[in-house]
């Protein structure tokens, strides 16, 4: 997968990253793209690509909502990332950006939330050419069987459709829980928030979740699978 289709998609000028530091490849690497900054994907043929990103979330009782406005906020001045309610989007939508955050409570015993359960019903129909990173809510004490599923399922799904993953991984060691579908190699596939057993760790976990995704993205080699 590559990013380099965003020039030919259409711009949404007010909806890119904040570009700064921007300067030509060189170097051994020889061609393709080079991460400058985070967001900015530097020159291919001369032409500067830039990444569109949004946050997409789903919520029901606003707990993801109010963890996004935070994600949204921590990530500037680096990134200008568009806050979106998934109910506004549909899966087709979802190629109109370069990068996704996807924010994904689980309800009714391992499910998804149900705003992102209407995109995923759709998404075998898509293919995906972004880069996703994930967060997700749960309750580890109510739901230890289930602590996060949403999350898991949701991201195979994407990454399934073709997006590029493997952003934002987190350890699991401060949760308690029996399983999890968010667990990629022991780790949550996301950033895992509890709001109803660990409100007071929110606030740190997503600052030090944002700075680890900025530094993820800006070493990623954009133009490798
Ligand atoms: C009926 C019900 C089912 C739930 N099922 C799960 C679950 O299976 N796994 C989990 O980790 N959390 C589960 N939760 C907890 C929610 O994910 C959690 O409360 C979350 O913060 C809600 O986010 P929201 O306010 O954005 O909707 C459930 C909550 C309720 C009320």
């Amino acid at each position: 997968m590559s990013l380099s289709t965003v020039s030919g998609r259409p711009r949404r000028v007010s909806r890119i990253f904040t570009v700064y530091s921007l300067r030509p490849l060189s170097g051994a690497d020889g061609g393709g793209y080079t991460a400058v900054s985070p967001g900015v994907r530097a020159y291919e043929n001369g032409v500067k690509i830039l990444m569109r990103a949004a946050l997409i979330y789903g919520t029901l009782l606003g707990n993801t909502e109010n963890v996004a406005e935070s994600i949204v906020e921590e990530l500037k001045p680096e990134f200008e990332v568009e806050l979106v309610d998934v109910c506004q989007v549909t899966a087709p939508d979802l190629n109109q950006w370069d990068l996704l955050i996807c924010g994904i409570p689980t309800w009714d015993i391992g499910q998804l939330e149900y705003g992102w359960s209407d995109v995923y019903d759709d998404l075998d129909s898509v293919d995906l050419d972004l880069v996703v990173a994930m967060f997700g809510l749960g309750d580890q004490n109510a739901y230890r069987d289930t602590y996060q599923d949403a999350m898991g399922i949701l991201y195979r799904k994407l990454v399934e459709r073709g997006a590029r993953g493997n952003i934002g991984f987190t350890p699991t060691d401060t949760h308690e829980f029996e399983a999890s579908d968010a667990l990629v190699e022991g780790r949550f596939c996301g950033l895992a928030i509890d709001e109803e057993q660990q409100p007071d760790l929110t606030e740190s976990r997503v600052t030090e979740w944002v700075a680890q995704i900025k530094q993820e993205l800006a070493e990623l080699q954009v133009g490798s699978s």
